[in-house]
């Protein structure tokens, strides 16, 4: 039975939310119906409105400590989700993910240094690098006729040398939506294990499995994995509250987490704000059901996105995701130019995707669209692409 009503429309402009804005700077219009920014349309759930109201309620914001029973909370949900019995003593605040990938480029890795990722993928890793005056080595996915993508372990061999120190892999996968089997996280274990490559899990997106889908967390594939692994998991984007800041890592190997938790502790990165740990709390002691009910919403947004391509839009095929809300459309059979592909969604169908080259040149053709919305506002973005 629903409990949630995910159906409802929350007018959210004005509000300072970057996905709508910011579409002027970003878009050069903000007349746009913005399916971009990877958070949801829905409202964050009552349980985690509650828990937040509940501290402010004191009016005095002064610093903080970690909620009693934060760490046992995470690792509860991390063990019964994903089948990680997770020590209590592995796993530290962070201030968001893509700021836990950088501190591990500045702490573990060194000016100059090569870090690999796996493209099309997550924009801000490539950023990191290059922005910490690292080096980028790409192994790009390799595209399969079936509309879906397998890493390619030929390449990335050939990629490796010895500067290379670093890969950060996106578990599940954005944009592609891939939840990793065992096989291949255990093989890419292998190989940077091998070579004294670091691995980064960024598993951002894995409480969002689909279709009955299991996420594998790349740490339990073998114990490789376990020494050279940095895992990054968080409840902002299955519970929509990831304007409030709160992350955290898992790190089982005494030396590496010694020596990344160290540095995290004299730069203060892993001191908390007073609201993301209580949400956190909230989501991982209370979210199970809403995160059910979310599950089918977003499977059944994925059909009905699937459907009306399949009808409506030759052209364009939607690429089924295994997690998460965004869905990665595979826009080549328009035979658009790249800018003519920007213009046809931007200021024919005002529509605001992130636009596939962003992920790497692998990703040209391909928009990826967010379906964490109503069907409703799904429905009119489908119809103004349409027209
Ligand atoms: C794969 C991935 N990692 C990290 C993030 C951002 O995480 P945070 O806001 O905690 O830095 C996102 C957000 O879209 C993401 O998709």
């Amino acid at each position: 039975m629903a409990n949630y009503d995910f159906n409802r429309r929350i007018d959210r402009k004005g509000t300072r939310a970057f996905k709508y804005d910011f579409l002027q700077q970003r878009y050069g219009r903000s007349d746009l119906t913005p399916m971009w920014v990877a958070d949801m349309e829905f409202e964050t759930p009552d349980f985690i409105l509650e828990a937040l109201q509940k501290r402010l309620d004191h009016p005095v914001y002064g610093y903080t400590v970690l909620p009693k029973g934060y760490f046992s909370a995470i690792a509860r949900w991390v063990e019964s989700h994903h089948g990680w019995p997770v020590d209590t003593a592995w796993i530290s605040f962070i201030p968001g993910v893509v700021r836990g990938v950088a501190s591990v480029i500045n702490c573990l890795t060194a000016p100059g240094d090569k870090i690999i990722i796996q493209p099309p993928v997550y924009h801000p890793f490539k950023n990191a690098i290059i922005g910490n005056g690292r080096q980028v080595v790409c192994n790009p996915l390799r595209e399969m006729p079936d509309h879906r993508y397998e890493m390619d372990f030929d390449q990335l061999e050939s990629v490796i040398d010895g500067d290379c120190k670093l890969l950060i892999l996106s578990n599940p996968h954005n944009p592609a939506g891939i939840v990793w089997d065992a096989a291949t996280l255990r093989r890419l274990a292998e190989i940077c294990h091998r070579h004294g490559i670091l691995v980064i899990s960024d598993e951002i997106h894995c409480d969002l499995a689909l279709w009955g889908n299991r996420h594998i967390p790349f740490a339990t594939v073998s114990k490789e994995a376990a020494e050279i692994s940095i895992t990054f998991g968080a409840p902002t984007k299955t519970f929509n509250f990831a304007g409030l800041v709160s992350s955290f890592a898992i790190v089982s190997d005494d030396a590496l987490r010694q020596r990344f938790y160290t540095w995290l502790a004299a730069n203060e990165y892993n001191e908390p704000d007073i609201f993301g740990p209580i949400a956190t709390m909230a989501a991982f002691t209370e979210g199970e059901p809403w995160r059910r009910e979310l599950i089918a919403y977003i499977e059944d947004n994925i059909r009905y996105v699937e459907d009306y391509c399949r009808k409506h839009l030759p052209g364009i095929t939607a690429w089924r995701p295994q997690a998460s809300f965004l869905v990665w459309l595979d826009c080549r059979g328009l035979g658009l130019s790249h800018a003519g592909l920007i213009d046809l969604f931007v200021n024919r169908a005002r529509l605001a995707l992130n636009d596939g080259a962003m992920f790497g040149r692998e990703g040209s053709g391909f928009m990826r669209l967010n379906v964490g919305c109503p069907r409703s506002l799904l429905a009119e973005a489908l119809d103004q692409l349409h027209q």
